[in-house]
Protein backbone atom coordinates (compact mmCIF):
# COMPACT_ATOMS: atom_id res chain seq x y z
CA UNK A 1 0.00 0.00 0.00
CA UNK A 2 1.34 3.25 -1.18
CA UNK A 3 -0.90 5.56 0.86
CA UNK A 4 -3.37 6.27 3.16
CA UNK A 5 -5.98 9.08 2.10
CA UNK A 6 -7.69 10.80 4.97
CA UNK A 7 -10.94 12.56 3.29
CA UNK A 8 -12.09 14.80 6.03
CA UNK A 9 -8.54 14.73 7.08
CA UNK A 10 -8.69 18.45 9.16
CA UNK A 11 -12.09 16.98 11.05
CA UNK A 12 -12.68 15.90 14.02
CA UNK A 13 -12.45 12.26 13.94
CA UNK A 14 -9.36 12.37 11.75
CA UNK A 15 -8.09 14.92 14.51
CA UNK A 16 -8.76 13.15 17.19
CA UNK A 17 -8.65 9.43 16.20
CA UNK A 18 -7.19 9.00 12.94
CA UNK A 19 -3.95 10.73 12.91
CA UNK A 20 -3.24 9.89 16.61
CA UNK A 21 -3.76 6.44 15.90
CA UNK A 22 -0.92 6.45 13.39
CA UNK A 23 1.24 8.26 15.02
CA UNK A 24 1.39 5.22 17.87
CA UNK A 25 1.59 2.90 15.22
CA UNK A 26 4.65 4.73 13.83
CA UNK A 27 6.34 4.85 17.27
CA UNK A 28 5.91 1.39 17.56
CA UNK A 29 6.84 1.20 13.93
CA UNK A 30 4.22 -1.01 12.65
CA UNK A 31 3.43 1.69 9.60
CA UNK A 32 4.58 0.00 6.30
CA UNK A 33 7.36 1.26 4.49
CA UNK A 34 7.20 4.00 1.88
CA UNK A 35 3.35 4.69 3.17
CA UNK A 36 2.22 8.07 2.27
CA UNK A 37 -0.22 9.82 4.52
CA UNK A 38 -2.52 12.49 2.91
CA UNK A 39 -4.87 14.50 4.44
CA UNK A 40 -7.30 15.82 1.98
CA UNK A 41 -9.79 18.43 2.59
CA UNK A 42 -11.93 21.18 1.14
CA UNK A 43 -10.04 23.80 2.98
CA UNK A 44 -7.51 25.50 1.50
CA UNK A 45 -4.25 25.51 3.68
CA UNK A 46 -0.33 24.67 3.07
CA UNK A 47 1.28 21.36 4.02
CA UNK A 48 3.12 22.69 6.93
CA UNK A 49 0.35 24.07 8.03
CA UNK A 50 -1.57 20.73 8.22
CA UNK A 51 1.49 19.40 10.03
CA UNK A 52 1.17 21.79 12.15
CA UNK A 53 -2.13 21.12 13.63
CA UNK A 54 -1.57 17.38 13.04
CA UNK A 55 1.13 17.53 15.28
CA UNK A 56 -0.60 19.95 17.94
CA UNK A 57 -3.34 17.31 18.24
CA UNK A 58 -0.93 14.02 18.46
CA UNK A 59 1.42 15.50 20.74
CA UNK A 60 -0.47 16.22 24.10
CA UNK A 61 -2.13 12.40 23.30
CA UNK A 62 1.32 10.93 23.00
CA UNK A 63 3.01 12.64 25.98
CA UNK A 64 -0.17 11.36 28.05
CA UNK A 65 0.78 8.02 27.15
CA UNK A 66 4.47 8.48 27.91
CA UNK A 67 5.28 7.77 23.82
CA UNK A 68 6.46 10.90 22.51
CA UNK A 69 9.48 10.81 20.96
CA UNK A 70 10.86 13.39 18.52
CA UNK A 71 12.72 10.76 16.11
CA UNK A 72 9.23 9.32 15.86
CA UNK A 73 7.27 12.12 14.85
CA UNK A 74 9.88 13.22 12.86
CA UNK A 75 8.96 9.75 10.58
CA UNK A 76 5.60 10.70 10.62
CA UNK A 77 6.24 14.74 9.55
CA UNK A 78 7.90 13.14 6.43
CA UNK A 79 5.02 10.89 5.77
CA UNK A 80 2.66 13.64 5.84
CA UNK A 81 0.95 15.42 2.86
CA UNK A 82 -2.12 17.94 2.56
CA UNK A 83 -3.89 18.12 -0.37
CA UNK A 84 -7.23 20.57 -1.32
CA UNK A 85 -9.73 18.82 -2.75
CA UNK A 86 -13.69 18.58 -3.48
CA UNK A 87 -13.46 14.58 -3.39
CA UNK A 88 -17.14 14.47 -5.27
CA UNK A 89 -15.30 15.51 -7.96
CA UNK A 90 -13.07 13.65 -10.49
CA UNK A 91 -11.48 16.58 -11.75
CA UNK A 92 -10.50 17.57 -8.30
CA UNK A 93 -8.93 13.89 -7.93
CA UNK A 94 -6.41 14.60 -10.01
CA UNK A 95 -3.67 16.31 -8.70
CA UNK A 96 -4.19 13.46 -5.74
CA UNK A 97 -3.74 10.66 -8.01
CA UNK A 98 -0.74 11.85 -9.33
CA UNK A 99 0.76 12.13 -6.20
CA UNK A 100 -0.58 8.27 -4.91
CA UNK A 101 0.82 7.07 -8.24
CA UNK A 102 -0.42 3.24 -8.78
CA UNK A 103 1.02 1.60 -5.71
CA UNK A 104 -1.79 1.20 -4.35
CA UNK A 105 -4.31 3.78 -2.54
CA UNK A 106 -6.63 3.39 0.98
CA UNK A 107 -9.00 6.10 0.93
CA UNK A 108 -10.39 6.93 4.45
CA UNK A 109 -13.76 8.49 3.78
CA UNK A 110 -14.07 10.35 7.65
CA UNK A 111 -16.64 12.81 6.12
CA UNK A 112 -20.12 12.99 6.21
CA UNK A 113 -21.91 9.44 5.21
CA UNK A 114 -24.49 11.62 2.70
CA UNK A 115 -21.30 12.59 0.66
CA UNK A 116 -20.10 8.50 0.22
CA UNK A 117 -21.89 7.94 -2.52
CA UNK A 118 -20.20 10.71 -4.88
CA UNK A 119 -17.42 10.04 -3.13
CA UNK A 120 -17.10 6.38 -4.20
CA UNK A 121 -17.83 7.70 -7.98
CA UNK A 122 -15.56 10.27 -8.02
CA UNK A 123 -12.69 8.02 -6.61
CA UNK A 124 -13.75 5.50 -9.45
CA UNK A 125 -13.88 8.14 -12.52
CA UNK A 126 -10.18 9.59 -11.10
CA UNK A 127 -8.67 5.94 -11.12
CA UNK A 128 -8.14 5.42 -7.76
CA UNK A 129 -10.83 2.35 -7.26
CA UNK A 130 -8.39 0.06 -8.84
CA UNK A 131 -7.46 -3.61 -8.04
CA UNK A 132 -5.22 -2.58 -5.54
CA UNK A 133 -7.04 0.42 -4.12
CA UNK A 134 -9.26 0.08 -0.75
CA UNK A 135 -12.03 2.33 1.01
CA UNK A 136 -12.68 2.89 4.48
CA UNK A 137 -16.14 3.73 5.28
CA UNK A 138 -16.88 5.06 9.04
CA UNK A 139 -20.77 4.23 11.03
CA UNK A 140 -23.35 5.55 10.01
CA UNK A 141 -23.83 4.29 6.27
CA UNK A 142 -27.51 4.94 5.59
CA UNK A 143 -29.85 5.96 8.40
CA UNK A 144 -32.19 2.63 7.46
CA UNK A 145 -31.87 -0.29 5.19
CA UNK A 146 -33.10 1.74 2.00
CA UNK A 147 -30.77 4.55 2.63
CA UNK A 148 -28.07 2.06 3.33
CA UNK A 149 -28.59 0.16 0.24
CA UNK A 150 -28.62 3.44 -1.83
CA UNK A 151 -24.86 4.35 -0.74
CA UNK A 152 -23.40 0.92 -0.59
CA UNK A 153 -24.82 -0.11 -4.25
CA UNK A 154 -22.75 2.87 -5.23
CA UNK A 155 -20.03 1.47 -2.79
CA UNK A 156 -20.39 -1.73 -4.60
CA UNK A 157 -20.17 -0.06 -7.96
CA UNK A 158 -16.91 1.42 -7.73
CA UNK A 159 -15.39 -1.48 -5.17
CA UNK A 160 -15.35 -4.72 -4.79
CA UNK A 161 -16.61 -6.09 -1.50
CA UNK A 162 -13.50 -7.30 -0.18
CA UNK A 163 -11.84 -3.84 -1.24
CA UNK A 164 -14.58 -2.14 1.20
CA UNK A 165 -13.48 -1.78 5.00
CA UNK A 166 -16.78 -0.88 6.85
CA UNK A 167 -15.33 0.63 10.17
CA UNK A 168 -17.35 -0.54 13.21
CA UNK A 169 -14.85 0.71 15.73
CA UNK A 170 -16.09 -1.64 19.02
CA UNK A 171 -14.44 -4.45 16.84
CA UNK A 172 -11.04 -3.11 17.27
CA UNK A 173 -11.38 -2.54 21.39
CA UNK A 174 -9.01 -4.92 22.92
CA UNK A 175 -11.61 -6.65 25.27
CA UNK A 176 -13.90 -7.32 22.24
CA UNK A 177 -11.34 -9.27 20.37
CA UNK A 178 -9.81 -10.82 23.78
CA UNK A 179 -13.65 -12.16 23.89
CA UNK A 180 -12.55 -14.11 21.13
CA UNK A 181 -9.91 -15.58 22.36
CA UNK A 182 -11.53 -16.28 25.39
CA UNK A 183 -14.16 -18.36 23.62
CA UNK A 184 -12.26 -19.95 21.20
CA UNK A 185 -8.48 -20.33 23.13
CA UNK A 186 -10.05 -22.25 26.31
CA UNK A 187 -12.37 -25.43 26.09
CA UNK A 188 -14.01 -24.60 29.51
CA UNK A 189 -15.89 -22.01 28.40
CA UNK A 190 -17.47 -23.18 25.29
CA UNK A 191 -19.27 -26.51 26.66
CA UNK A 192 -21.09 -23.86 29.10
CA UNK A 193 -21.93 -21.63 26.49
CA UNK A 194 -25.88 -22.27 25.22
CA UNK A 195 -28.83 -22.33 26.94
CA UNK A 196 -28.22 -25.29 28.82
CA UNK A 197 -26.20 -23.21 31.20
CA UNK A 198 -26.68 -19.08 30.32
CA UNK A 199 -29.58 -17.96 31.85
CA UNK A 200 -29.59 -14.67 30.47
CA UNK A 201 -26.86 -12.30 28.55
CA UNK A 202 -26.71 -8.43 29.52
CA UNK A 203 -24.71 -5.52 27.01
CA UNK A 204 -24.60 -2.21 28.49
CA UNK A 205 -23.16 0.88 26.96
CA UNK A 206 -23.34 3.35 29.01
CA UNK A 207 -21.89 7.20 28.54
CA UNK A 208 -22.03 10.24 30.76
CA UNK A 209 -21.79 12.61 28.01
CA UNK A 210 -24.87 14.45 26.63
CA UNK A 211 -25.43 14.90 22.73
CA UNK A 212 -24.38 18.42 23.05
CA UNK A 213 -23.46 19.91 20.02
CA UNK A 214 -23.98 16.83 18.41
CA UNK A 215 -27.19 17.45 17.81
CA UNK A 216 -27.96 17.95 14.09
CA UNK A 217 -26.37 14.62 13.44
CA UNK A 218 -27.53 13.04 16.83
CA UNK A 219 -31.25 14.18 16.37
CA UNK A 220 -32.27 12.45 13.13
CA UNK A 221 -30.03 9.13 14.44
CA UNK A 222 -30.52 8.57 18.18
CA UNK A 223 -29.29 5.80 20.11
CA UNK A 224 -30.85 3.16 18.38
CA UNK A 225 -28.94 3.95 15.48
CA UNK A 226 -25.93 5.32 16.30
CA UNK A 227 -24.94 2.71 18.75
CA UNK A 228 -27.49 -0.64 18.67
CA UNK A 229 -27.49 -1.23 15.19
CA UNK A 230 -23.53 -1.31 15.14
CA UNK A 231 -21.60 -1.72 18.22
CA UNK A 232 -24.18 -3.33 20.09
CA UNK A 233 -25.26 -5.83 17.54
CA UNK A 234 -21.28 -6.44 17.25
CA UNK A 235 -21.26 -6.82 20.38
CA UNK A 236 -24.26 -9.21 20.45
CA UNK A 237 -22.74 -11.55 17.74
CA UNK A 238 -19.31 -12.17 18.75
CA UNK A 239 -21.44 -13.42 22.12
CA UNK A 240 -23.23 -15.64 20.31
CA UNK A 241 -22.28 -16.73 17.15
CA UNK A 242 -21.09 -20.40 16.34
CA UNK A 243 -17.15 -21.44 16.22
CA UNK A 244 -15.70 -20.01 12.64
CA UNK A 245 -13.93 -22.65 11.18
CA UNK A 246 -10.86 -20.11 11.37
CA UNK A 247 -9.86 -16.72 11.64
CA UNK A 248 -10.13 -16.19 7.88
CA UNK A 249 -12.55 -12.84 7.26
CA UNK A 250 -15.18 -14.66 5.80
CA UNK A 251 -15.61 -17.47 8.21
CA UNK A 252 -15.89 -15.23 11.24
CA UNK A 253 -18.49 -12.47 9.49
CA UNK A 254 -20.40 -16.13 8.19
CA UNK A 255 -21.22 -17.16 11.31
CA UNK A 256 -22.01 -12.90 12.52
CA UNK A 257 -24.34 -12.76 9.97
CA UNK A 258 -26.38 -15.96 10.88
CA UNK A 259 -26.33 -14.27 14.41
CA UNK A 260 -28.10 -11.38 12.95
CA UNK A 261 -30.85 -13.67 10.40
CA UNK A 262 -32.16 -15.50 13.63
CA UNK A 263 -32.73 -12.42 15.81
CA UNK A 264 -36.31 -13.03 16.55
CA UNK A 265 -38.21 -9.61 14.66
CA UNK A 266 -39.48 -7.30 17.29
CA UNK A 267 -43.53 -7.36 16.14
CA UNK A 268 -45.24 -3.84 16.46
CA UNK A 269 -47.53 -5.55 19.08
CA UNK A 270 -44.49 -6.43 21.03
CA UNK A 271 -42.76 -3.30 20.77
CA UNK A 272 -44.04 -2.07 24.31
CA UNK A 273 -43.27 -4.66 25.93
CA UNK A 274 -39.25 -5.40 24.84
CA UNK A 275 -38.35 -2.11 23.94
CA UNK A 276 -37.71 0.90 26.32
CA UNK A 277 -36.64 4.76 24.78
CA UNK A 278 -35.69 7.43 26.52
CA UNK A 279 -34.69 10.82 26.38
CA UNK A 280 -32.67 12.65 29.20
CA UNK A 281 -34.07 16.28 30.75
CA UNK A 282 -32.15 18.59 33.18
CA UNK A 283 -29.85 16.44 35.80
CA UNK A 284 -26.69 16.00 37.22
CA UNK A 285 -23.77 14.35 35.49
CA UNK A 286 -20.53 13.84 36.72
CA UNK A 287 -21.39 16.39 39.66
CA UNK A 288 -22.49 19.18 37.53
CA UNK A 289 -25.85 20.90 36.45
CA UNK A 290 -26.83 19.13 32.61
CA UNK A 291 -29.47 20.34 30.65
CA UNK A 292 -31.90 18.16 29.16
CA UNK A 293 -31.53 17.16 25.73
CA UNK A 294 -34.47 19.38 24.19
CA UNK A 295 -32.72 22.33 25.69
CA UNK A 296 -29.50 21.62 24.17
CA UNK A 297 -31.38 20.38 20.94
CA UNK A 298 -32.91 24.02 21.44
CA UNK A 299 -36.45 22.47 20.50
CA UNK A 300 -38.74 19.48 21.28
CA UNK A 301 -37.72 16.14 19.59
CA UNK A 302 -38.43 12.52 19.88
CA UNK A 303 -35.59 11.45 19.15
CA UNK A 304 -34.37 8.93 21.88
CA UNK A 305 -31.28 9.40 23.60
CA UNK A 306 -31.23 5.92 25.91
CA UNK A 307 -33.14 2.52 24.15
CA UNK A 308 -33.35 -0.80 26.39
CA UNK A 309 -33.98 -3.59 24.37
CA UNK A 310 -34.62 -7.53 24.77
CA UNK A 311 -33.48 -9.60 21.58
CA UNK A 312 -34.16 -13.39 21.32
CA UNK A 313 -31.97 -15.56 19.00
CA UNK A 314 -34.00 -17.85 17.84
CA UNK A 315 -31.47 -20.70 17.14
CA UNK A 316 -30.65 -24.05 18.81
CA UNK A 317 -28.03 -22.63 20.88
CA UNK A 318 -29.83 -19.85 22.28
CA UNK A 319 -33.34 -20.50 22.21
CA UNK A 320 -35.17 -19.48 25.75
CA UNK A 321 -32.26 -17.16 26.42
CA UNK A 322 -32.69 -13.58 26.10
CA UNK A 323 -30.17 -11.12 25.32
CA UNK A 324 -30.67 -7.76 27.10
CA UNK A 325 -29.12 -4.67 25.53
CA UNK A 326 -29.60 -0.91 26.87
CA UNK A 327 -27.40 2.39 26.05
CA UNK A 328 -27.71 5.91 26.33
CA UNK A 329 -26.18 9.33 27.31
CA UNK A 330 -26.02 11.15 30.42
CA UNK A 331 -26.31 8.00 32.47
CA UNK A 332 -24.34 7.75 35.55
CA UNK A 333 -20.95 5.77 34.24
CA UNK A 334 -18.95 5.25 30.99
CA UNK A 335 -19.04 1.71 31.30
CA UNK A 336 -19.15 -0.43 28.78
CA UNK A 337 -19.93 -4.39 29.24
CA UNK A 338 -20.99 -7.78 28.34
CA UNK A 339 -22.19 -9.37 31.41
CA UNK A 340 -23.18 -14.04 30.76
CA UNK A 341 -24.95 -14.96 33.66
CA UNK A 342 -24.87 -18.31 34.36
CA UNK A 343 -27.61 -20.30 35.67
CA UNK A 344 -28.28 -21.31 39.55
CA UNK A 345 -26.76 -24.37 40.79
CA UNK A 346 -29.65 -27.06 39.99
CA UNK A 347 -29.69 -27.66 43.71
CA UNK A 348 -27.84 -26.47 46.69
CA UNK A 349 -26.62 -28.27 49.47
CA UNK A 350 -25.80 -25.32 51.64
CA UNK A 351 -28.25 -23.88 53.80
CA UNK A 352 -29.45 -20.41 53.05
CA UNK A 353 -29.85 -19.03 56.80
CA UNK A 354 -26.54 -20.02 57.58
CA UNK A 355 -24.10 -19.91 55.18
CA UNK A 356 -25.28 -17.03 53.04
CA UNK A 357 -27.13 -17.37 49.14
CA UNK A 358 -24.97 -19.82 46.19
CA UNK A 359 -25.14 -16.56 44.11
CA UNK A 360 -25.08 -18.10 40.15
CA UNK A 361 -21.69 -17.55 37.99
CA UNK A 362 -21.59 -14.69 36.30
CA UNK A 363 -19.08 -13.81 33.48
CA UNK A 364 -18.46 -10.17 33.15
CA UNK A 365 -16.21 -8.74 30.33
CA UNK A 366 -15.89 -4.87 30.63
CA UNK A 367 -14.22 -2.85 27.87
CA UNK A 368 -14.90 0.48 29.39
CA UNK A 369 -13.86 2.23 31.45
CA UNK A 370 -11.07 -0.57 32.59
CA UNK A 371 -10.57 -3.26 30.57
CA UNK A 372 -10.88 -6.39 32.49
CA UNK A 373 -12.43 -10.15 32.37
CA UNK A 374 -13.81 -11.26 35.72
CA UNK A 375 -15.57 -14.48 36.82
CA UNK A 376 -17.97 -14.66 39.90
CA UNK A 377 -17.43 -18.13 41.75
CA UNK A 378 -18.70 -19.01 45.20
CA UNK A 379 -16.09 -19.37 47.52
CA UNK A 380 -15.98 -20.70 51.62
CA UNK A 381 -14.55 -17.75 53.93
CA UNK A 382 -12.22 -18.96 55.14
CA UNK A 383 -12.39 -19.90 59.20
CA UNK A 384 -13.66 -22.48 61.66
CA UNK A 385 -17.52 -21.56 61.65
CA UNK A 386 -19.34 -24.50 62.39
CA UNK A 387 -21.86 -24.25 59.35
CA UNK A 388 -19.68 -23.33 56.15
CA UNK A 389 -19.84 -19.20 55.45
CA UNK A 390 -19.66 -18.69 51.64
CA UNK A 391 -18.80 -15.68 50.02
CA UNK A 392 -18.51 -14.82 46.35
CA UNK A 393 -15.37 -14.10 45.29
CA UNK A 394 -14.26 -12.17 41.76
CA UNK A 395 -11.60 -14.16 39.75
CA UNK A 396 -10.13 -11.74 37.01
CA UNK A 397 -8.88 -13.65 33.85
CA UNK A 398 -7.08 -10.39 32.54
CA UNK A 399 -3.30 -10.03 31.35
CA UNK A 400 -2.17 -7.89 34.28
CA UNK A 401 -3.71 -10.69 36.87
CA UNK A 402 -0.77 -13.03 35.44
CA UNK A 403 2.67 -11.05 35.96
CA UNK A 404 1.38 -8.10 38.63
CA UNK A 405 4.92 -6.97 38.33
CA UNK A 406 4.99 -6.27 34.59
CA UNK A 407 3.58 -3.26 33.33
CA UNK A 408 0.65 -3.29 31.30
CA UNK A 409 1.00 -1.95 27.60
CA UNK A 410 -0.07 0.77 26.70
CA UNK A 411 -3.97 0.81 25.81
CA UNK A 412 -4.42 1.19 22.27
CA UNK A 413 -7.06 3.12 20.73
CA UNK A 414 -9.41 0.93 18.70
CA UNK A 415 -8.52 2.62 15.62
CA UNK A 416 -4.65 1.71 15.58
CA UNK A 417 -5.64 -2.19 15.15
CA UNK A 418 -8.12 -1.18 11.92
CA UNK A 419 -5.86 1.15 10.75
CA UNK A 420 -3.25 -1.45 10.70
CA UNK A 421 -5.56 -4.57 9.54
CA UNK A 422 -7.07 -1.75 6.59
CA UNK A 423 -3.52 -1.09 5.00
CA UNK A 424 -2.52 -5.43 5.37
CA UNK A 425 -6.01 -5.80 3.24
CA UNK A 426 -7.62 -7.51 6.71
CA UNK A 427 -11.71 -7.41 6.30
CA UNK A 428 -11.74 -9.46 9.84
CA UNK A 429 -12.59 -6.95 12.22
CA UNK A 430 -14.82 -5.07 9.30
CA UNK A 431 -18.55 -5.35 8.78
CA UNK A 432 -19.43 -7.50 5.25
CA UNK A 433 -22.26 -6.02 3.69
CA UNK A 434 -24.71 -8.04 3.91
CA UNK A 435 -24.00 -7.87 8.03
CA UNK A 436 -25.09 -3.85 7.78
CA UNK A 437 -28.10 -5.24 5.80
CA UNK A 438 -29.28 -7.97 8.53
CA UNK A 439 -28.69 -5.41 11.31
CA UNK A 440 -30.54 -2.49 9.40
CA UNK A 441 -33.33 -4.94 8.66
CA UNK A 442 -33.76 -6.17 12.84
CA UNK A 443 -33.46 -1.96 13.94
CA UNK A 444 -35.76 -1.17 10.81
CA UNK A 445 -38.39 -3.25 12.25
CA UNK A 446 -38.09 -1.93 15.88
CA UNK A 447 -38.20 1.94 14.54
CA UNK A 448 -40.92 0.79 12.05
CA UNK A 449 -42.79 -0.73 15.40
CA UNK A 450 -42.12 2.83 17.13
CA UNK A 451 -43.55 4.79 14.69
CA UNK A 452 -46.16 2.86 13.89
CA UNK A 453 -47.40 2.48 18.30
CA UNK A 454 -46.48 6.16 18.92
CA UNK A 455 -44.35 4.75 21.09
CA UNK A 456 -42.29 7.94 22.26
CA UNK A 457 -39.56 8.17 24.18
CA UNK A 458 -39.70 8.54 28.05
CA UNK A 459 -38.20 11.17 30.43
CA UNK A 460 -34.88 10.14 32.38
CA UNK A 461 -32.94 12.66 34.56
CA UNK A 462 -29.70 12.96 33.52
CA UNK A 463 -26.85 11.41 35.84
CA UNK A 464 -29.79 7.75 36.06
CA UNK A 465 -30.09 5.09 34.53
CA UNK A 466 -32.71 5.73 32.11
CA UNK A 467 -36.09 5.30 32.13
CA UNK A 468 -37.56 2.72 35.38
CA UNK A 469 -39.40 0.86 32.04
CA UNK A 470 -35.55 -0.16 31.25
CA UNK A 471 -35.79 -1.96 35.13
CA UNK A 472 -39.04 -3.40 34.46
CA UNK A 473 -37.84 -5.12 31.36
CA UNK A 474 -35.57 -7.00 33.06
CA UNK A 475 -38.16 -6.85 36.41
CA UNK A 476 -40.66 -8.76 34.83
CA UNK A 477 -38.54 -11.72 34.19
CA UNK A 478 -37.50 -12.29 37.52
CA UNK A 479 -33.78 -10.42 36.47
CA UNK A 480 -31.97 -7.12 36.89
CA UNK A 481 -29.27 -5.22 35.10
CA UNK A 482 -25.69 -5.49 36.72
CA UNK A 483 -24.92 -2.87 39.46
CA UNK A 484 -21.12 -3.12 38.54
CA UNK A 485 -20.17 -3.58 42.61
C1 LIG B 1 -19.83 6.45 18.32
C2 LIG B 1 -21.15 7.13 18.51
O1 LIG B 1 -19.92 5.50 17.28
O2 LIG B 1 -19.44 5.78 19.52
C3 LIG B 1 -21.10 8.09 19.69
O3 LIG B 1 -21.52 7.83 17.34
C4 LIG B 1 -20.56 7.41 20.92
O4 LIG B 1 -22.38 8.65 19.95
C5 LIG B 1 -19.27 6.65 20.64
O5 LIG B 1 -20.33 8.40 21.91
C6 LIG B 1 -18.86 5.81 21.82
O6 LIG B 1 -17.61 5.23 21.58
P1 LIG B 1 -16.68 4.77 22.79
O7 LIG B 1 -15.53 4.09 22.12
O8 LIG B 1 -16.30 6.00 23.54
O9 LIG B 1 -17.53 3.84 23.62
Amino acid sequence: MAALVLFGGGGDLAMRMLLPSLYFLEHDGLLPDGLKIIGAARSDETRDEYVAKVRASVEGKAKADDAWSEEAWARMDARLDYLPVDATSADSLKPLKDKVGDGGVTSFLAVSPSLYGRIVTALKDAGMAGPKDRVVLEKPVGRDLKTFLEIDDAVAHAFRENQVFRIDHYLGKETVQNLIALRFGNTIFEPLWNNLSIDHVQITVGETVGVGDRWPYYDEYGALRDMLQNHMLQLLCLVAMEPPSDLDPDSVRNEKVKVLRSLRPITHEEAERVTVRGQYVAGTSEGKPAKGYEEERGQPSDTETFVAIRADIDNWRWAGVPFFMRTGKRLPEKRTEIVIQFKPVPHSIFDRDDTGEVQANRLVIELQPEEDISLSVMNKRPGLDQRMQLQPIKMSLSWGQNDRRAKPPRRRIAYERLLLDALHGDSTLFVRRDEAEQAWKWVDEVSEAWADGEIKPQEYVAGTWGPDAADMLMARTGREWNSGD
